[in-house]
């Protein structure tokens, strides 16, 4: 981490008094983390399941890519929100498990030799050099489909919110949200961009699904409006933070312990390759910083923002 930026985040921890989550507080995230691991499992096609009507090579990618070692963030964004606003974090244990399962198959595609074309992912090959490209992309569709219907047989939740969710995640991954922003990122980026461009294509690919956690959870708390669109604005500038992070990790220095390749994103517009380690660095602080103003305090048994803190401050 440049040196300037290091001491800038530091000093913010200093001002909140807690870059470091407190033992309780890190032991809260194993539990929930624990929790949305075991749900994802459960929700998933076994892999030797003969009773299955499941392709069994089908089934084995999902659970490859699904149960490997990822950060789990969306879920438990979810989850966070609903602490930090003294609402119950089982009801956000499917939804969160819906959320992750479109991240991980936005990454299984995101990978694919027409896209990033990348070989490492989660510590382990990525999903096509283990089971080929088209189970790759079938497996990634089975686990998008495989989100709606969680979201929709969710039974901690009323009806009428479960299709208000499943509205939320349609939009967030469709032709206004993710879809395009993966589409642009390949088709624009490679244009010399400038940072309003590139903002909004982060927004669309990376930005939506974080609005989506906080909000949806918030929509399941029962937020009022207020609140929903803080969440939402505080999401908003996570969301950029976050791939602004992620776009750092593609110089080895800092992305060596990702788990995933370096050096893949050289022709676009906005890496680091491009703007800089310097520019990134300070946009990721920008972006905090103006979370920051926005998050209503916690009324709840841990903060969103803590988390947050310590997510960024292991990122880099
Ligand atoms: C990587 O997301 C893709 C981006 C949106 C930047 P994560 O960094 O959350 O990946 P996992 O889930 O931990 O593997
Ligand atoms: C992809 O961004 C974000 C997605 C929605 C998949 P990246 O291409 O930078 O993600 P990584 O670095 O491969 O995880
Ligand atoms: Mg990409
Ligand atoms: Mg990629
Ligand atoms: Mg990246």
């Amino acid at each position: 981490m440049a040196a300037t930026t290091e001491d800038a985040l530091s000093d913010r921890s200093d001002e909140s008094g807690s870059l470091d989550l407190s033992e309780q507080d890190a032991g809260l995230d194993v539990r929930w983390r624990d929790r949305i691991d075991a749900r994802l499992a459960e929700l998933l096609p076994g892999p030797n399941d003969g009773a299955s009507a499941t392709c069994p090579q089908l089934a084995e990618a999902m659970r490859y890519c699904l149960l490997a070692n990822g950060k789990r963030v969306r879920p438990m964004l979810a989850i966070r929100t609903a602490l930090h606003f003294g609402g119950d974090p089982e009801r956000m244990i499917d939804f969160g498990c819906a959320l992750e399962m479109v991240h991980c198959a936005s990454l299984m595609l995101d990978d694919l030799p027409c896209m990033d074309d990348a070989s490492l992912r989660r510590g382990q090959p990525t999903c096509h050099q283990a089971y080929g490209e088209a189970t790759t992309t079938l497996a990634a569709v089975a686990l998008l489909n495989q989100a709606f219907g969680v979201l929709a047989r969710d039974r901690a939740l009323e009806a009428d919110l479960r299709c208000d969710l499943v509205d939320r995640l349609s939009t967030a991954v469709g032709t206004a949200g993710l879809v395009s922003g993966q589409s642009r990122d390949l088709i624009e980026r490679a244009a010399a961009l400038d940072s309003d461009a590139v903002a909004e294509i982060n927004h669309q690919k990376t930005g939506v699904l974080f609005e989506l956690a906080t909000a949806g959870a918030g929509c399941i708390v029962g937020l009022d409006d207020g609140d929903l669109e803080a969440l939402q604005r505080y999401a908003g500038h996570l969301g950029q933070a976050f791939q602004a992070a992620d776009d750092l990790l593609d110089v080895r220095k800092y992305g060596a312990d990702s788990g995933k390749d370096a050096g893949l994103d050289r022709d676009k517009a906005g890496s680091v390759h491009r703007i800089g380690e310097d520019a990134l660095f300070a946009r990721v602080e920008q972006e905090l910083a103006a979370g920051d103003t926005v998050l209503p305090p916690s009324r709840g048994e841990a903060s969103l923002d803590a988390y947050v803190r310590d997510l960024f401050a292991r990122f880099l």
